[in-house]
């Protein structure tokens, strides 16, 4: 008789190749068979008869602020709540302070991670004037997912806005590189036309349509030069969607939940301060552009940006408050909503938060339900309604901007490389993550 650590028991699941009802058997935390088990013993057994069973989807645009303030977040709060939230993999970004752009500094944090982290985690590095020589080299490091260029100002204080330094950093190496592409000498340019405690709304206008889309028109234009692949994180107008669509030779294209789900100016008429982000949410022309993006394959990643702040520092007057959105823990209820709402279907999300990223950024073992891979998974209930709350937020900053957001569908357990380590909203055990490996 066949035997497995652990078999997921007659689960609608969302394969590669289509939607099947099948068993699943894992063995030394991978994907050993898929099909009819019946006939096997397990050590562990989860029925999933009324369940969908998702390759372990993957949030890779987080920002756990660790090392950082932890009033706000560390990596074990902010995997806690990726379980919680059905994520099984996260891909942190270097914005931390300090930022990650030494050997040293990565170093740190695979040693940090070994205990601390609920999912599994790849590091990005963040490019910095101090390191452009050296990039080449860190971005070959074990667990590293990528380069992260800021191209325009955000959060912290890493930035390369020039497109000689930005060429530069393009000729360093081979990986593909992720953005954020906003164009800083119009957004410094702009600036002055806006005084403070004017309404959050006008947070669109200063980093306006034509902002994202220059930085992106500068990106493209190096990236063809130099034959160096990226990735544009984030994208949030209709305008670069279009245009990155002539771009697929060297470019991939993230898209968030946020520009997803919220619109302005009603997002901002009813959160404020916890409706602002960098790039912004914009009115809802761009919206549906983002959703057509989805339906079209021009998207290749849908990412959180979890991104917390302090509620004090969100709660500053525009332009004050700080920008950033949290997102880990919620993500794919949210996007799970979008499903049952007709908007795409299980395998196309399966596609944007699993394989899509683990493609973008070659992670190994990842973001493929089938024999040999990982056995990560994502259960979800779609028939399982529930409202986000607050008290439900484990980021110790403990707000959401999707507050009394009725969701339709729920994760209700999240398994990695073997290992339940959520089911039913119950945290199961103590930190079980590991750094990914990326090819
Ligand atoms: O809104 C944002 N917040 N956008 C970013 O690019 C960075 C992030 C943060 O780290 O706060």
């Amino acid at each position: 008789m066949a035997t497995f650590d652990l078999i997921l028991r007659n689960g609608t699941c969302v394969l590669p190749w289509g939607q099947e009802v099948a068993d699943v058997g894992v063995r030394n935390g991978k994907i050993a068979a898929i099909g009819d088990l019946r006939g096997a013993d397990a050590a562990e057994l989860v029925d999933c008869s009324h369940l969908h069973v998702l390759p372990g989807l993957i949030d890779a645009h987080v920002h756990l602020r660790d090392p950082g303030d932890a009033t706000v977040e560390t990596i074990p709060t902010g995997t806690k709540a990726a379980i919680l939230g059905g994520i099984t993999g996260v891909f942190d970004m270097p914005n931390t302070a300090p930022s990650i752009t030494t050997r040293e500094k990565i170093d740190w944090k695979r040693d940090y991670v070994r205990d601390n982290t609920y999912c599994d985690i790849g590091f990005y590095v963040g490019a910095a004037r101090s390191n452009i020589a050296e990039l080449g080299e860190l971005e070959a490091e074990k667990n590293v997912c990528a380069i992260k260029v800021f191209a325009g100002s955000s959060t912290g204080d890493l930035m390369i806005e020039d497109d000689e330094s930005l060429e530069r950093v393009m000729r360093s190496g081979r990986r593909r590189i992720a953005y954020h592409s906003e164009d800083e000498y119009r957004l410094q340019a702009r600036k002055p036309m806006f005084t403070k405690g004017m309404p959050h709304a006008n947070h669109a206008e200063w980093r306006d349509v034509e902002c994202a889309l220059l930085g992106t028109r500068r990106l493209m234009a190096l990236a063809r030069e130099t034959g160096r692949p990226a990735h544009i994180l984030h994208v949030s107008t209709a305008e670069e969607l279009d245009y990155l669509k002539d771009f697929r030779d060297v470019a991939t294209v993230e898209v968030l939940v946020n520009h997803l789900t919220q619109w302005g100016p009603d997002a901002y008429e009813r959160l404020g301060g916890y409706a602002v982000m960098n790039p912004p949410i914009r009115d809802k022309r761009h919206y549906e552009a983002a959703w057509a993006a989805v339906a079209d394959g021009t998207v290749d990643v849908i990412g959180s940006d979890h991104a917390p702040h302090s509620r004090a520092n969100k709660e500053k007057p525009w332009p004050d408050c700080s920008a950033g959105l949290t997102g880990v823990q919620t993500i794919v209820p949210m996007m799970l909503t979008q499903v049952n709402a007709g908007r795409l279907s299980l395998s196309r999300l399966a596609d944007l938060m699993a394989a899509g990223p683990a493609r973008v950024y070659g992670a190994v073992g990842k973001g493929r339900l089938a024999a040999g891979y990982d056995a990560d998974f994502t259960l979800v209930d779609m028939k399982k309604s529930r409202t986000i709350e607050e008290s439900w937020i484990v980021s110790p900053c403990g707000w959401t901007p999707f507050a009394g957001e009725t969701c339709t569908a729920w994760p209700v357990g999240t398994i990695v490389r073997g290992h339940i380590v959520m089911r039913d909203d119950e945290v199961i055990g103590g930190p079980k993550g590991a750094p990914i490996n990326f090819a």
